[in-house]
């Protein structure tokens, strides 16, 4: 397993390798990774000759008053871990680099990036499209890997790669969990161990939205004023969007139906998580 860390050498990388004829498999990630990150690599390993792993915490797709100075880094697990799931390559670009001085273009998704997290965190996915768009003009991936726990950063993903003809598959990938249903994220580390308790509400709630719905209920005001109780009995949770939308649109739908997604966003003290699921399908 190589480091990279210049943007030069990591072109130079791929394209030599993809004159070669190989598929190149990428899964982009802010880091500090966990059992999620690689059920990415793992999918990624499987399908492409060679493995590309970025690791950038990206400056741009955090807001003001947001956690960039506090994100969890720990380049060391994250190296040994990047081993044992068999990457090739580990793409670790400093920030000047990713922007340096005159830096001037950004990639923005229209329409969807403006609910859900789009609405609560102004400027995010303008972030995150520019970033995924520089890293794989870099990286120049056949396919790359993407997590459904960010289900609207999926689906902006997707948005942009079709509108900008970028020549590469996204894959999207099941939640992974803890064994209690808490799904993993990097930001699960700030919680203590009442919020990280409390925190099981997310999933249980979504559980309960889900058998709502198997039970037969279609009205979205009834299944989503359920699952706001539930979480609301948890004295750290503050619900910052509950929302049952299309899986495509991302639009409000006032009755479920197979495209139905439930999506919340909730507070646990000062952390922010986020979890998803369908209502009636997979
Ligand atoms: P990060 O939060 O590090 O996540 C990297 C990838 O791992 C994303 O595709 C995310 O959806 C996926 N992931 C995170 N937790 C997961 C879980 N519990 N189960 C399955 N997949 C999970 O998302 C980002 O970084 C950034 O926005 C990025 C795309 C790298 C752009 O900066």
């Amino acid at each position: 397993m190589t480091t990279i860390t210049s943007v030069a050498e990591m072109q130079q990388w791929s394209l030599q390798h993809k004159s070669a004829g190989r598929r190149i498999a990428f899964v982009p990630t802010m880091g500090f990774l966990h059992e999620g990150h690689l059920s990415l690599l793992e999918a990624g390993r499987k399908n492409g000759d060679l493995l590309v792993l970025s690791i950038f915490v990206n400056p741009t797709q955090f807001g003001v008053g947001e956690d960039y100075a506090d994100y969890p880094r720990d380049l060391a697990a994250d190296g040994a871990l990047a081993a044992q799931a068999g990457v090739d390559v580990i793409f670790v670009p400093s920030a000047a680099q990713m922007y340096p001085k005159d830096y001037a273009t950004w990639v923005d998704v229209e329409g969807i990036t403006e609910v859900l997290c789009g609405a609560s965190r102004p400027g995010h996915f303008r972030g995150v499209t520019t970033v995924v768009s520089k890293l794989c003009n870099i990286v120049q991936p056949d396919i790359a890997f993407f997590g459904a726990k960010d289900f609207q950063q999926l689906a902006v993903i997707r948005r942009m790669v079709l509108d900008q003809n970028m020549p590469l598959e996204i894959v999207g990938m099941p939640i992974v969990r803890e064994a209690d249903g808490l799904a993993l994220s990097s930001r699960n580390s700030y919680l203590s161990p009442e919020q990280r308790q409390q925190g099981l509400a997310l999933s249980q709630s979504l559980a309960l939205g889900r058998q709502l719905a198997a039970a037969g209920q279609r009205d979205s005001a009834i299944i989503l004023a359920a699952v706001r109780a539930m979480i609301e009995v948890n004295p750290e949770a503050r619900i910052d969007y509950l929302q049952i939308c299309h899986q495509l649109s991302l639009q409000d739908q006032t009755q479920v139906d197979a495209d139905s997604v439930l999506l919340l966003a909730v507070f646990l003290g000062k952390t922010r998580l986020i979890d998803n699921c369908f209502l009636l399908t997979e």
